[in-house]
């Protein structure tokens, strides 16, 4: 039976170049989708840009563009990273396209006319100079409990409390530096608190084979009992006012659907997209984005990153049921990519730039094997390890696939014009045979998306092939004129049992399986072909398939670029002091003597500092994440020494040590703390 896809990945926020993150998700799914394909089932396989929100609005702003011109740019940049990776999506659009104006707004009625949306005044913080409601994210003050400075509205780094912020206290704007003020604002939210969101929610999830079993786990954790007893989820606030980059409410003058409510539907609307251009075909007929909506065999089918999991399996199937729409089928959930061992940021991503790989020069099919080796149907992060890639690489992927042809072709090319032997005998049939029989196993793997397995599974047959050349040695053979007929059969076979492992792995490496099709000169390879002999068949001429990588690739990869652009320091100027403010602070050159880590802590060190006094102070610094206790003891520092003890879960503070960072520390990450020139003795008051 032909199965019916519509399949996707996560839309990516437009503000940024694609990092290896995405790279990796697109991989994943790019795999699925070829697989489905050869397996000859019909897919529609679309992206598209997450255009809207208030970090993309004021990142166009700081850009000195409009929210769409710098949309565009970003978008614009795409094409280079989807074709150098082979990711083979039918669409790319953009959720700030037309169609998706119009899908949202058409959701959202349906939403209110069931009786889920409700309206209602909320408080929210306001910043006065820039006029606009503050998203949490752009408020900092003073933890509530703890009066750590510059913490975040909704939690703090240092004590790890959460709040809400307007518990800050003096809190700013991270935009303007203004203190914000409260103010109301009619909401519109979806009741997802009601009794038959949760009912519907409650059997949508359990649905067997639709989640993978921790993401089911995680819901039951979401679904939990509060401690009122009361067992459900919150209403959803779908709207933000004016000024926000997005799509107008329907009926309202000021108000735009909060980026998230709107995201999902461009999964819609750049299928709608695609269908509407024509382009969509199912056996040479065009696809109309109404009848495969409406048709119910089509399988809907989302690949996203595990932080998203919320959205994907409560908001949008509550969203899309409650509207009368089809839901999703499959929600695939898979970790994230860490860099030898090193979770990567959001915004600057890893030491591994994707175009940098491209323009290396590097093979992005290594890349696609290495990803799909480490892959498994679980929820796991996957780490990127440069001498496993290359070792991955080199010794399998190279050593043991690729190899086999190149031990074959040149024999048949020079001794048999290329032509196949029809009848190869019993050894070799039975070689090939066992190979053939794996197809099953190898779809079912590939359908499950246990790419490691399958792949696993692929060097072994692999192996079986090369110990048989190893056996018969062609190269040998190809010594007596008498031994021809058994050269040419042995030949034969490892091009033949090469054909089949090409196809269990053309998922993975399309443009490899592209180049071998023209050296075998056989049509595209579906899985069916597996099963096939080639026969009597003339192969082409062998060009060397794929180079080894070279060690030295992954050191440049890694080395920084030259030229760091400066980062933006973001923070206005806070207001004019006199130098008499200033004296107020007594800052000391201090000498680091001990550091360490602080069990429970994942932000902080405790400096043991040497400020001249005679006696050491004992200082907590949220600074773990830039620096190894190792790298600090020994070093001069500057501390504000005249700073009021401040006693914490860890035991007391006498002081701060200065460090330089970006206001948003989320997107810009990065600290550096001061250090005085050489000379400077400890209790040198710096002034
Ligand atoms: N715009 C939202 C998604 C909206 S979907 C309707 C978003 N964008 S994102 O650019 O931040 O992330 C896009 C995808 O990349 C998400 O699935 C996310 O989980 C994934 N990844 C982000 N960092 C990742 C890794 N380090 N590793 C693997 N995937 C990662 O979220
Ligand atoms: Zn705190």
């Amino acid at each position: 039976m032909t199965r019916k896809l519509f399949v996707t990945t996560a839309l990516p926020y437009a503000n940024a170049p694609f990092h290896v993150g995405h790279m990796m998700e697109y991989i994943q799914a790019d795999i699925w989708v070829r697989f489905q394909r050869m397996m000859g089932h019909e897919v529609h396989f679309v992206c598209a840009d997450d255009a809207h929100g208030a970090p993309i609005m004021i990142a166009a702003e700081k850009a000195g563009l409009s929210p769409q011109a710098f949309v565009a740019k970003i978008a614009a940049g795409r094409r280079q990273y989807l074709d150098g990776f082979h990711i083979g999506f039918d669409n790319w659009h953009s959720t700030d396209g037309p169609e998706n104006h119009r899908l949202a707004q058409e959701i959202y009625l349906a939403l209110r006319r069931a009786g889920l949306i409700s309206v209602r005044a909320i408080e929210q913080f306001y910043d006065p100079v820039k006029g606009m409601f503050l998203p949490d994210r752009y408020i900092k003050g003073e933890c509530p409990k703890c009066g750590a400075k510059d913490q975040y509205g909704d939690s703090c780094e240092v004590c790890g409390s959460v709040y809400a912020p307007t518990e800050l206290k003096n809190p700013y704007s991270t935009l303007t530096g203004a203190t914000p003020v409260l103010r109301s604002s009619e909401h519109h939210f979806f009741q997802l608190s009601a009794q038959r969101c949760l009912d519907f929610l409650q059997q949508w999830t359990q649905e067997p084979g639709r989640l993978q079993p921790e993401v089911l786990n995680k819901i039951r954790e979401w679904f939990a009992t509060d401690e009122h007893g009361h067992v459900g989820l919150a209403d959803w606030d779908i709207s933000r006012d004016a000024p926000y980059f997005g799509i107008r409410i329907p009926d309202t003058e000021d108000k735009y659907f909060y980026v998230w409510l709107d995201a999902p539907v461009g999964y819609l609307a750049s299928l709608k997209n695609y269908c509407d251009s024509g382009r969509a075909r199912a056996g040479g007929e065009p696809v109309s984005f109404d009848a495969l909506m409406a048709d119910p065999a089509l399988e809907q089918v989302h690949f996203i990153g595990k932080d998203i999991t919320y959205f994907h399996t409560l908001f949008w199937p509550a969203m899309l049921h409650f509207s009368g729409r089809k839901t999703p089928d499959k929600v695939f959930v898979h970790g994230f990519i860490t860099v030898s061992g090193e979770k990567m940021s959001k915004s600057r991503g890893t030491g591994i730039s994707p175009l940098k790989y491209l323009e290396l020069g590097m093979n992005a099919e290594w890349l696609r094997y290495y990803i799909a080796a480490k892959l498994n149907a679980r929820v796991e992060d996957v780490d990127f390890n440069p001498d496993d890639f290359v070792a991955r690489v080199n010794a399998d992927l190279v050593g043991k696939y690729v190899n086999i042809a190149s031990r074959a072709a040149g024999f048949l090319a020079k001794r048999f014009d290329g032509r196949l032997s029809a009848d190869i005998g019993v050894e070799g049939r039975t070689l090939l045979d066992g190979l053939r029989g794996h197809r099953e196993e190898v779809e079912r793997l590939y359908e499950e998306r246990e790419f490691g397995k399958a792949l696993r599974e692929i060097m072994l047959l692999a192996d079986r092939v090369n110990e048989y050349v190893d056996q018969h040695k062609p190269w040998e053979l190809a010594k007596k004129p008498e031994n021809a007929a058994v050269l040419h059969d042995v030949c034969s076979v490892c091009i033949e049992a090469f054909r089949v492992l090409t196809i269990y792995l053309k998922p993975v490496l399309p443009a490899l399986a592209a180049q071998v099709e023209a050296f075998l000169r056989v049509g595209p390879l579906a899985f069916a072909d597996a099963s096939r002999a080639l026969g009597a068949h003339t192969i082409g001429t062998y060009q060397h398939l794929m180079q080894r990588v070279d060690p030295a690739l992954l050191d440049k990869l890694f080395e920084p670029p030259v030229v760091e652009a400066p980062a933006p320091g973001g923070e206005a100027l806070a207001g004019t002091i006199s130098i008499d403010d200033f004296a107020k602070v007594d800052l000391r050159i201090a000498k680091i003597v001990n550091c360490e880590a602080v069990e429970g802590s994942d932000k902080l060190l405790r400096l043991t500092l040497d400020v001249g006094e005679g006696r050491t102070r004992n200082v907590f610094s949220g600074i773990k994440s830039a620096y190894r206790p190792e790298q600090l003891v020994g070093k001069f520092t500057v501390m504000v020494a005249n700073l009021a003890p401040r006693k914490m879960k860890f035991g007391l503070s006498e002081g701060m040590v200065l460090a330089a960072s970006h206001a948003d520390e989320k997107a810009h990450p990065g600290l550096y703390i001061l250090e005085p020139w050489p000379g400077a003795v400890p209790g040198l008051r710096v002034r």
